[in-house]
């Protein structure tokens, strides 16, 4: 994303990249993009104003997101546009649609597992679908959104393997699954025997009124 609004901006443009890790910064570097370590909610905005604030699956993580929907909405010009994109899973909570196979089983028992890791540590599960009335209320105006989820594609496989991955000893800790189970798993995603669905992305955007 960082890569694209460079680009999109050009040389006499700026792109201020933010995020309390910037572990993933290295690769987002160039001459028109400044990368800040920043808490979106905690911290004051960057020195602005912009023509276009962007966050993706970033405020379902953030316990104090209405403070942060603030915070970008002063980082506004007058007119300018927020846009913030967040997942929704209690929209569409399976990994597999049909669940009719043993590995399709397996599969939506550790994406139900996975959820509810997220919501012990706070993710709002149905943030998504509040976007349109949170937007209106931080006092913006226009605001649409849309909606999107892939059902089969190759990235799903790889975002799948990632998160098990990342997530295996908590599922393991909180009796999800088994080691083997696990392996198991992996191993169908990795033969691509499963049409993995991830969970609805909510797009969701409006203007800075001109008056304020
Ligand atoms: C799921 S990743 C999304 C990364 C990127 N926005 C994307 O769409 O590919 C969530 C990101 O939110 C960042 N994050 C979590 N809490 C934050 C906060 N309070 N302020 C700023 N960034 C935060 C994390 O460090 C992580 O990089």
């Amino acid at each position: 994303m960082v890569a694209h609004l460079s680009e999109r901006v050009g040389p006499a443009g700026l792109v201020v990249a933010t995020d309390i890790n910037l572990s993933w910064a290295a690769g987002a570097a160039a001459p028109n993009v400044e990368i800040l370590e920043h808490d979106v909610a905690a911290h004051p905005p960057p020195a602005g104003p912009f023509d276009l604030v962007h966050a993706r699956l970033v405020l379902v993580h953030v316990p104090e997101r209405d403070s942060a929907l603030a915070n970008m909405f002063a980082a506004l010009r007058p007119g300018g546009v927020l846009l913030v994109e967040d997942a929704d899973p209690a929209l569409q909570p399976l990994s597999c649609l049909e669940e009719t196979r043993p590995e399709e089983m397996l599969a939506n028992r550790l994406r139900r597992g996975f959820r509810s890791l997220l919501a012990e540590r706070g993710v709002d599960l149905a943030y998504g679908r509040s976007l349109p009335r949170r937007l209106r209320a931080a006092g913006l105006v226009g605001v649409a959104a849309d909606a999107s989820f892939p059902v089969s594609d190759p990235a799903c496989d790889q975002l799948e393997i990632a998160t098990v991955n990342l997530v295996r000893d908590q599922l393991l800790d909180h009796g999800v699954a088994t080691e083997d189970e696990i392996a198991q798993h992996l191993a169908n995603v990795a033969a691509g025997k499963l049409d993995l669905a991830q969970p609805p992305m909510i797009s969701c955007w409006g203007r800075r009124p001109l008056s304020t």
